[in-house]
């Protein structure tokens, strides 16, 4: 199935006069959906026929094509849910933000599922805990590989869905390259979205939506629900691309390697290799920037180098070769304390909110996920991290919203 067939169709257009937009005119393959070219919230033909294989090779009933990233896929799961039912969905504590977000816009209850925070690092949630948060929801959400390179305790995940009768959702954002292993969410889970630009090699924003027979009409309701009524055909073409790219064994093998020889963090996934650098990590950033190497994040212990089978063996060396020459730093277990929740919020400065209960989850970008979790106590250590950050959210002009005293 090596068939390209968005992009074969896009190589075969006939040259025309643009009366249509994209309001560059130039055609090329960025075009809008015209008469040959098929139509993403209905598609009868290039389309549907590419989303087919999708399917096929994913291990779906309905794989639906996205242009607007994963956030879209999350968003559009949820919907889904709730479409059939769903009040209350069961969330790992540290999810990424538009799991939070989809639950305010849609008015769902996130029940939140504990995750022990081990040198800094938030691990997957057990099953003990899975069974508890599964108890007080409809459905069960979970991260799988999470930015980190840790793979959801599926199998488990599954079990307890399937005796409770609940579906099982993952986000898939960073695990698209896992099809075909046991450790793919789409052999566990109802809903599942594979964010093909992060671990393969298709454009930016795109991803896929999966559903089983069960959830595949709620899934395209949500899917309409999100989807720009303007995708982007080369994403489509890249995603139908990536989708169909071959795995690359040499690559994974050399990671693995990589990994342990520089003692980097023991995650699961070949494709995140993780390295503590602790205080020296914007040193360790700087120099690796300085000789043209750029890691996929700093969260201020840590840089996360980000492999896919794109990844070319020389450059996996060099990053290795940079590393050697960098000190390991300590990284702190941060341990979290958990505080009353309720009252008025106020916005502080980050600084004096050392010692209070957070209430509106705030983080590093990326991982997007929670450094401060709602319900939280605000350590010193935390709040300096979050100041020396580059990028953040949740928080307003350097103000973290605390709740009242
Ligand atoms: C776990 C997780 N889910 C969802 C997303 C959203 O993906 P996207 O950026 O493709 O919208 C991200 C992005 O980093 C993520 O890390």
């Amino acid at each position: 199935m090596t068939q390209l067939r968005i992009a074969q169709m896009l190589r075969a257009q006939k040259r025309h006069i643009s009366f249509h937009t994209p309001g560059h005119k130039r055609a090329g393959w960025d075009i809008t959906e015209l008469s040959y070219s098929d139509d993403l919230s209905d598609p009868t033909g290039v389309l549907l026929a590419a989303q087919q294989d999708a399917a096929a090779i994913l291990g779906a009933d309905v794989s639906l094509f996205l242009t607007d990233g994963s956030t879209c896929g999350v968003y559009a799961m949820l919907f889904a849910l709730k479409k059939r039912g769903c009040g209350r969905v069961c969330v790992p504590t540290y999810a990424h933000k538009s799991v939070f977000h989809a639950c305010e816009a849609l008015g769902l209850v996130p029940v939140l599922l504990a995750q022990e925070t081990v040198c800094g690092i938030p691990r997957q949630p057990r099953a003990e805990e899975m069974e508890k948060g599964l108890a007080a929801a409809d459905a069960l959400l979970l991260t799988s590989p999470d930015y980190y390179g840790f793979f959801a305790p599926l199998p488990e995940a599954k079990a307890l869905c399937a005796a409770a009768g609940k579906p099982l959702l993952v986000d898939g954002a960073h695990g698209a390259h896992l099809h075909g292993t046991p450790f793919y969410a789409g052999a566990f889970a109802d809903l599942w979205v594979d964010g093909v630009h992060k671990s393969l090699p298709a454009l930016t924003q795109g991803a896929v939506l999966s559903a089983n027979a069960a959830w595949a009409q709620a899934a395209r309701e949500g899917a309409d629900f999100f989807r720009t009524s303007s995708p982007s055909y080369p994403i489509l073409a890249s995603v139908e691309y990536a989708v169909k790219y071959p795995e690359n064994a040499r690559i994974e093998r050399l990671s693995v390697a990589a990994k342990r020889a520089l003692g980097a963090l023991a995650n699961d996934d070949w494709t995140k290799i993780v390295l503590p650098f602790g205080e020296y990590a914007s040193a360790a950033q700087a120099y690796f920037e300085a000789h043209g190497v750029y890691p996929e994040f700093n969260d201020g212990q840590y840089l996360m180098f980000y492999l896919s089978p794109a990844t070319r063996a020389r450059e996996l060396k060099k990053l290795v070769r940079l590393a050697r020459r960098l000190p390991h730093g300590e990284v702190l277990t941060q341990g979290v304390t958990s505080g009353m929740v309720g009252g008025n919020t106020v916005e502080v400065p980050l600084m004096q909110a050392v010692g209070r209960v957070c209430a509106r989850a705030c983080g590093i970008v990326p991982p997007c996920i929670p450094l401060i979790a709602a319900g939280e106590v605000v350590t010193r250590q935390k709040a300096e991290r979050l100041a020396r950050a580059r990028h953040t959210f949740g928080l307003h002009g350097g103000n973290i919203t605390v709740y009242g005293e």
